[in-house]
């Protein structure tokens, strides 16, 4: 049996498309995935059974099916998924699921794989299935940790951070363009705006590395309202974001918006988060791809 975590953008969402900064961390939620040989394909998840299914399950057959072509030769495996990342929701599920199936097909298959070699086929297969892709989250969940992009700059903090679903859904293909559209339309005031998110970004990591709650609750509020005037918020994360706040928790959008889930930052001073909307408590992951033997 073979893990990997999802992930979440603390900030730099859509500045990063334009070669902005961006910090992204591994989370403590992970995907399991466990491979047996057995005599013909079958592929079992809470998506449904099925065998390679490009429809049902693109991650886990295209990541079957590059595994095949690297190897050399035709495979049967049985591939059972669980996992804990919520799926579409900007939380890198799609990687994670990816990253342990490859792990566990190269336990099973006895290749071996380092984590180089894991990460170069899992990006692959992000590309198969998605046609344009960043590469973070692949990165992410193979390697664990928290990350400055694009230099792939290690960093580490502690913090504790929820997620709360805006039970609205986010595409990131309508997101980006509605941004490049914007940015068109208003390329000096977009162009601001993208410049005054990497300093964000760059002055989140400085915050978080230091521990200074407040510089990164202010941070956050700051990161929100451009994220806001970019376009990518809605009225239902405005109120979500405005509740937890009343609360004493700073939040904003992580990943591309227009739904999807919203990242708060709990200040060491509030012990237990009171919240009326349902709630994930998350932390940075250190620890990236890993099997358990015999498990
Ligand atoms: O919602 P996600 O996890 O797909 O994140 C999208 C992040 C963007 O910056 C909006 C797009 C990108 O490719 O970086």
């Amino acid at each position: 049996m073979c893990s990997a975590p999802g992930k979440v953008i603390i900030s730099g969402e859509h500045s990063v498309v334009y070669g902005k900064h961006a910090l992204v961390t591994a989370i403590n939620l992970r995907c399991y995935s466990q491979v047996n040989k057995a005599d013909r394909i079958k592929i079992i998840s809470e998506l449904g059974e099925t065998g390679l299914n490009f429809e049902v399950h693109p991650y886990v057959s295209w990541a079957i099916k590059l595994f095949e072509e690297r190897i050399k030769r035709k495979i049967t495996p049985e591939v059972r998924i669980k996992s804990q990342i919520p799926i579409a929701s900007g939380l890198g599920s799609s990687a994670a699921v990816t990253v342990s199936t490859l792990a566990a097909l190269s336990l099973e298959y006895g290749m071996d794989f380092g984590r180089d070699e894991i990460f170069e086929i899992a990006r692959e297969v992000e590309l198969r299935v998605q046609g344009r892709a960043s590469g973070v989250d692949p990165f992410v969940s193979t390697f664990g940790g928290a990350w400055l992009m694009p230099e792939r700059e290690k960093f580490s903090f502690n913090a504790r951070l929820l997620i709360v679903d805006s039970g609205e859904s986010s595409i990131t293909s309508e997101m980006v363009a509605k941004v490049a559209m914007l940015k068109e339309r208003y390329p000096e005031i977009v162009d601001g705006i993208l410049d005054v998110m990497d300093r964000i970004t760059i002055e989140i990591k400085k915050a978080l590395e230091t521990g200074n709650d407040t510089a990164v609750a202010s941070l956050f509020s700051i990161n929100q309202c451009m994220l806001k005037a970019i376009g990518v918020s809605t009225r239902k994360i405005d109120r979500i974001i405005s509740m937890l706040e009343r609360s004493g928790i700073a939040a904003k959008i992580t990943g591309a918006g227009g739904g999807g889930s919203i990242l708060g930052f709990v200040p060491r001073r509030i012990k237990e988060p009171e919240l009326e909307h349902k709630w994930l408590e998350v932390s940075p992951e250190y620890e990236g791809v890993r099997c358990e033997h015999g498990g």
